[in-house]
């Protein structure tokens, strides 16, 4: 049986990005899936990784800290909790809307917390070689951008590329990163016949969001790299594919 963690992050629960998060629920359930969720702001996620959530501040070094605690069994009760929900996981995602160019900042200290040195990676486990090969993750991402300002010559920015950092994070786990579902222009701006329209547009995309939690397996997916692409000293070898802007042949 298949087990979805849904990750949100939303003040409020009722927004379109609440709302598409429920149908992901829906649909993933309905296909006879289990569900667990982790609505980071309902739930009180403390984002900021400190020393204070340790036993001991390891030198000032918070990849020891993490490490040390991974294997001491003392990681913060609620990161182990999201470490459980992750790895008891098939399939990952994500539910958030475009904060100032990037995932809102409780994703990047979910991040930053839950993906701990030592339970989640380790120097030899990652890339190629990462914990977590065996599970796909999907973000499904609100702009209040329209979808023409949002593409590579868009004034705000490729927004696939403003996800790819999170991506990528994803890939050094080695999880599979499926491409991103993006919905653009979505506020509460508009008005008239343009709300109605928005509003109208907005339904039939959570209507029909159960054919991608249905056919999820075959949905595409990012490409990266392979470990083999880089030399000893990191850097893509000259007859290696640059798949992404983020690396490429200078
Ligand atoms: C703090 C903040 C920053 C935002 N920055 C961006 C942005 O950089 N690009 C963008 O397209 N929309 C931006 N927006 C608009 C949101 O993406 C939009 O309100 C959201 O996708 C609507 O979905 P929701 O109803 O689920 O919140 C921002 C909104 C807020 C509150």
């Amino acid at each position: 049986m298949t087990q979805t963690l849904i990750v949100t992050a939303h003040p409020h629960s009722g927004s379109f990005t609440g709302s598409w998060a429920q149908e992901t629920e829906r649909a993933s359930l309905a296909t006879g899936g289990r569900v667990s969720r982790s609505d980071l702001v309902q739930d009180g996620f403390d984002p900021v990784e400190r020393f204070e959530h340790y036993a001991s501040n390891a030198g000032h070094d918070v990849l020891k800290c993490q490490e040390q605690a991974s294997q001491t069994g003392r990681l913060p009760a609620d990161v182990a909790a999201e470490i459980a929900k992750f790895q008891a996981a098939d399939r990952i995602i994500l539910h958030f809307p475009i904060w100032w160019f990037g995932p809102p900042a409780i994703i990047k200290g979910w991040c930053d917390r839950v993906l701990a040195n030592g339970a989640m990676h380790t120097s030899d486990k990652r890339f190629d070689k990462g914990l977590y090969r065996d599970k796909t993750v999907l973000f499904c991402v609100s702009t209040g951008s329209r979808e023409s300002e949002s593409g590579p010559d868009g004034k705000e920015g490729d927004v696939r590329m403003l996800l790819w950092p999170l991506a990528y994070t994803f890939r050094y786990l080695g999880c599979q990163v499926a491409q991103p579902r993006v919905v653009h222009g979505v506020h509460g701006y508009w008005k008239g016949r343009e709300k109605v329209k928005t509003e109208a547009r907005l339904a039939a995309l959570l209507y029909a969001h159960s054919e991608v939690i249905e056919g999820f397996d075959q949905l595409s997916l990012m490409r990266f790299n392979p470990d083999d692409a880089f030399d000893e000293d990191g850097r893509l070898r000259a007859g290696a594919e640059s798949v992404t802007p983020f690396i490429n042949h200078i």
